[in-house]
């Protein structure tokens, strides 16, 4: 019997063990694991005969067949619904709610399909679940529940049914017992996936498996995981705030970085219908530091409030943070301010933080990050009908970034009176800006750089200060 060291964070294999892995450089994360013994020369060989290889225009293109579960937010992360044989990977920190949405979503499905849910239940015991229905108010006949954690059964189980779809939750609590390593360990998680992949196919089902997080926030297994599923969906939010986000990492039938919102209350998951609103505070209007630009997740602009708060540091290394955006680009604008608008910074702590707790990976709200950062060093008073949209380069030039018309639309639905925009040639070829420069309502001013910014943020804002 041979061993290996896996480690539990990023996969790798070692024949010793160490105490850092060379690859994620996570320290304590080796777990000895026996290695499987390959099968026999005879049993690998295969007909060639069974081999089909198809002509790409021969292949039939009619679209794949998606079914609407019926909760708005999840099916547009999916990309419309879900798909025949695919297996989606869903995962999040514990207690943030990932039973209770898979719970409401064999509600809705099996309310508006004929389709059975298997839920396989390897965590929570069947009354722990039921209790969890009945707050949940959920009655339906077709959710049928099982307690099995061992891969096998989970497999005869499947057989016994059709036109279904199945949850696993969770994998990190399933094992194969042709498997010598414990649940939950890299090999086991690896292999219950493939696994589960294979299962879809067979019995023509929709697998959702369930994940858990590691402390940083990633998958517990290796990347590898994510490659193996048609769909990997994050669950996002913190404990103490009602807000749930879910957000499509990679999507083979639909488009990334979608983001369906949600409000954890009592009674289950509720969808947010207009997420514009909740992201902005509507008691800080007035208080400097405070700037209100639109992100775009997916389809979907979004408006968010960028707080900053730039405050006088005794330390030698005065201290960047952002919160729910990249601390690197944040010292990146902190830079760009020092060096091309002679801003001292030096001695100051600055904090970044996006309002109820979104996570913004994109440069669209720079501008707002620097006109926050103006304003909380100034005390500078931004109205919130005043809105930033673009990206800062190195040079402190603005630069036009996508989804700009759905941008604006969102910004003047939200009531915006003045829209501050970089002065970007391909950016002014939009219809939309020339409507609104047209329009009494709301005013587009178009700036180069970021002198051009502060030069206007004194001149539009400074007088707000004064009154
Ligand atoms: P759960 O779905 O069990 O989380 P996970 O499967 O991700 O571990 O959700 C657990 C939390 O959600 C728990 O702290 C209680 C809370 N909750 C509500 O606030 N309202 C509800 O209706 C339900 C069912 C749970
Ligand atoms: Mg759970």
């Amino acid at each position: 019997m041979t061993t290996q060291y896996v480690c539990q964070e990023c996969g790798k294999i070692y024949s010793k063990w160490i105490g850092k892995c060379e690859g994620c450089n996570s320290w304590n994360t080796l777990v000895e694991e026996i290695v499987n013994v390959k099968l026999s020369s005879s049993a690998r060989k295969k007909n060639i005969n069974d081999m089909q290889v198809f002509d790409l225009s021969n292949i039939d293109s009619t679209d794949v067949a998606r079914y609407k579960i019926g909760i708005g937010e999840v099916d547009r992360v999916l990309g419309g619904g879900l798909v025949m044989n695919s297996v989606i990977l869903f995962y999040g920190d514990p207690g943030i709610g990932k039973s209770t949405l898979l719970l409401q979503i064999c509600d809705f499905i099996t309310q508006n399909s004929d389709f059975k849910c298997l839920y396989i239940s390897a965590e929570e015991s069947l009354s722990q679940i039921k209790i969890r229905a009945d707050r949940l108010g959920i009655k339906s006949d077709n959710i049928k529940m099982v307690m099995h954690n061992e891969l096998s059964d989970i497999r005869h189980v499947a057989a016994k049914f059709n036109n279904f779809i199945m949850i696993v939750d969770s994998i990190q609590t399933i094992y194969d017992k042709e498997i010598n390593s414990t649940p939950g360990t890299v090999t086991q998680v690896k292999a219950c996936t493939f696994e589960l992949v294979q299962i879809a196919k067979k019995y023509n089902c929709i697998i959702i498996i369930v994940g858990h997080v590691t402390k940083d926030g990633q998958i517990a297994g290796p990347k590898l995981l994510e490659h193996m599923v048609d769909v990997v969906i994050s669950f996002e939010g913190e404990h103490t705030k009602q807000y749930r986000i879910i957000r499509a990492i990679k999507n083979r039938y639909g488009s990334n970085n979608e983001i369906g919102i949600f409000t954890m209350t009592n009674i289950g998951l509720h969808e947010v219908s207009n997420p514009s609103n909740i992201f902005v505070s509507t008691n800080v209007n007035g208080i400097s530091g405070s700037c209100i630009s639109v992100c775009n997740e997916g389809s979907r602009s979004i408006m968010v409030e960028v707080q900053s708060l730039v405050a006088h540091s005794f330390m030698v290394n005065p201290k960047r943070a952002a919160l729910g955006w990249d601390t690197n680009r944040l010292s990146m604008i902190v830079a760009i301010l020092s060096s091309r608008l002679n801003i001292k910074l030096a001695d100051q702590e600055i904090y970044l933080n996006i309002a109820g707790g979104l996570k913004i990976n994109e440069t669209g709200i720079d501008l707002a990050v620097v006109a926050a950062i103006i304003s909380s060093k100034y005390q500078i008073i931004i109205p919130h009908n005043a809105i930033f949209i673009g990206e800062v380069g190195l040079l402190g030039e603005l630069r036009s970034v996508s989804h700009i018309e759905s941008r604006i639309n969102e910004a003047v639905k939200f009531g915006s009176k003045k829209i501050f925009l970089p002065n970007d040639k391909k950016l002014l070829e939009f219809e939309i800006i020339s409507k609104y420069k047209n329009n009494h309502n709301v005013e587009i001013i178009t700036l180069d750089n970021i002198n051009k910014l502060f030069y206007t943020m004194r001149r539009e804002f400074e007088k707000i200060k004064a009154s």
